[in-house]
C-alpha cells in the first residue's frame, strides 16, 4: 500500500481523494497496490470538502507522519511550498505536486535536494495533457525542435470570446474569474507569468536550459483590443497567447511567453475557450500535438494520480528533469530577448494629418523595419484621429523597441504604439 499526505484539499486535492477512492479498481490494477489518502492539511478544518478523508491544521500530521509515503503538495505560492517539499525530502518522503511557480524557481534545486528520492509534477504544466511524460520519455530520443503551447486556459478563454464577440478585455476577464478559470490573482493569467511558468519547466525538459522568469520575454494580454482583433480577421489570424521554445543558430534558445497572431490555418489556433494545445517538433518524429484540458480539479487531479501511479510502480526510473548528464560539447544557452527575430503587427493611433504615414515609415525604415501590410482606420468617436495597422517582415526585437520609442515621441502620436509579435 502506498499512504498519501495532501497538503492543500482545495478543488485539485480533493479530486485527488475522491478518484483515489472512485477509481481504485483501475489504480490498484495498474499499479499493484492501493493507493490510499491518510490525511489532508487544509486552514480551516471545519469547512466541508467534499472528502472522506481526516483533516488536520498541522502540516507535521503529513510532514513528520512515519506513515506518509508520498506528500502532494498542493498549496500555491513558491517560498512556503519550498520550503514544505524540502522537508519531505529530507524526511525521505516522494512529492508530487502541482505547483508551477515552486517548479520555475526551484526545480534544480529540488532536483539536487530529491536526488533518488521521486518528485512526480506532471500536473504543473497544461493540467489533464501528460505533456512532461511526452517530452521526457516519448520524445526522448529526438533533439527537440521547437515547442508552441496555449498554456493558460484563462487568457485563451478571453482571446476566444474576443475574437468571436464584440466584447472587450476587460469584461471578459470579469466572465472567467465568474467561472473559476483564473488564479486568485489574474495577473498571473493574464499577465503571462503562469504560461512562462509552465515554458520553464518544459525548456528544462526539453533543453536542459536552467533560467528564470526574469530572464525571459513575458507579456500578457491586457493591451489586446478590438482593433488588432479587425486586423487578425482581416488578415486570417487568431490571436493567441503563445509560449514558444526555439532552437535557433550557435546552440542558442530562445524562450517566451506573449501574445501573437497565428495563422487561422495552423492547429494550434484552433485550440479555443479554455482548453490548452501544445505542439512539439522533434528533429526525428516531425510535428506531434497535445490537447486537453490545463486547469480543474479532475483533470488536474488525473495528472497528480499518473505520477503516484508510476511511484507506486517502481519509483521514478526517469530523471526529474530529464537529464542524467549534460550534453557533450556544452548544452544549450538562452538567447537574448532583444535578439529574438520574428514578425511583426503594430498598433499605432496618430492625427490624422498630412505627412503622418511618411514619419512613421521613415522611422520604421530607420531600424530596418520592412512593411509587409497596411490599414488604415478611422477613429469611430473622433474624426481628426485614425489608428494606423502594419504588419511586418522579419525583423530584430531589439529594432521594434526601438523604432516604437521614436514613434512614441512624435507630436501626431496619441497613444503608446502597441506591438504584437506575428508566429507564422
Ligand atoms: N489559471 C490557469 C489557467 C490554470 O488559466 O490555465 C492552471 O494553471
Amino acid at each position: 500500500m502506498l499512504k498519501v499526505g495532501i497538503i492543500g484539499v482545495g478543488t485539485v486535492g480533493a479530486s485527488v481523494a475522491n478518484i483515489l477512492e472512485q477509481n481504485s479498481d483501475i489504480i490498484e490494477a495498474r499499479c499493484g497496490k492501493k493507493i490510499v489518502p491518510i490525511v489532508g492539511i487544509v486552514r480551516d478544518v471545519s469547512r466541508d470538502r467534499g472528502v472522506s478523508i481526516p483533516l488536520s491544521t498541522n502540516m507535521d500530521d503529513v510532514l513528520e507522519n512515519s506513515e506518509v509515503d508520498v506528500v502532494i503538495e498542493l498549496m500555491g505560492g513558491v517560498e512556503g511550498p519550498f520550503e514544505v517539499v524540502k522537508k519531505a525530502l529530507q524526511n525521505g518522503k516522494a512529492v508530487v505536486t502541482a505547483n508551477k511557480a515552486l517548479l520555475a524557481y526551484h526545480r534544480y534545486s529540488l532536483q539536487d535536494i530529491a536526488g533518488d528520492i521521486p518528485i512526480g509534477f506532471e500536473a504543473s504544466v497544461a493540467g489533464g495533457i501528460p505533456i512532461i511524460k511526452a517530452l521526457r520519455e516519448g520524445l526522448s530520443a529526438n533533439h527537440i525542435e521547437s515547442i508552441k503551447g496555449i498554456m493558460n486556459g484563462t487568457c485563451n478563454f478571453i482571446l476566444t470570446k474576443m475574437m468571436s464577440e464584440k466584447v472587450e478585455f476587460k469584461d471578459v476577464l470579469d466572465e472567467a474569474q465568474k467561472l473559476g478559470y483564473a488564479e486568485a490573482d489574474p495577473t498571473f493569467d493574464v499577465g503571462g507569468f503562469d504560461a512562462a511558468h509552465k515554458l520553464l519547466i518544459l525548456a528544462s525538459i526539453a533543453y536542459g536550459i536552467h533560467a528564470n522568469p526574469e530572464d525571459i520575454l513575458i507579456e500578457g494580454i491586457e493591451h489586446i483590443n478590438s482593433e488588432d482583433i479587425f486586423f487578425a480577421k482581416e488578415f486570417g489570424y487568431n490571436i493567441k497567447h503563445l509560449t514558444i521554445a526555439k532552437k535557433c543558430a550557435n546552440n542558442k534558445v530562445e524562450l517566451r511567453a506573449h501574445a501573437a497572431l497565428v495563422p487561422s490555418s495552423q492547429m494550434i489556433a484552433k485550440v479555443d475557450d479554455v482548453m490548452n494545445g501544445i505542439s512539439v517538433i522533434g528533429d526525428r518524429v516531425g510535428e506531434t500535438m497535445y490537447y486537453g484540458p490545463g486547469a480543474g480539479g479532475d483533470a488536474t487531479a488525473s495528472a497528480v494520480i499518473a505520477d503516484l501511479i508510476d511511484i507506486a510502480r517502481v519509483g521514478q526510473s526517469s530523471p526529474m528533469l530529464g537529464f542524467k548528464r549534460d550534453l557533450e560539447g556544452g548544452g544549450l544557452t538562452l538567447l537574448n530577448s532583444d535578439e529574438i527575430e520574428t514578425k511583426y503587427y503594430m498598433r499605432i493611433k496618430v492625427s490624422d494629418e498630412i505627412g503622418v504615414l511618411t514619419k512613421i515609415t521613415s522611422i520604421l525604415g530607420d531600424f530596418g523595419i520592412s512593411v509587409d501590410s497596411f490599414l488604415q482606420k478611422p477613429d469611430s468617436s473622433d474624426k481628426s484621429l485614425a489608428t494606423l495597422l502594419f504588419s511586418t517582415h522579419k525583423c530584430k526585437e531589439l529594432d521594434v523597441q526601438n523604432a516604437m520609442n521614436e514613434i512614441a515621441k512624435l507630436s501626431t502620436c496619441r497613444e503608446k504604439p502597441v506591438m504584437i509579435r506575428i508566429e507564422d
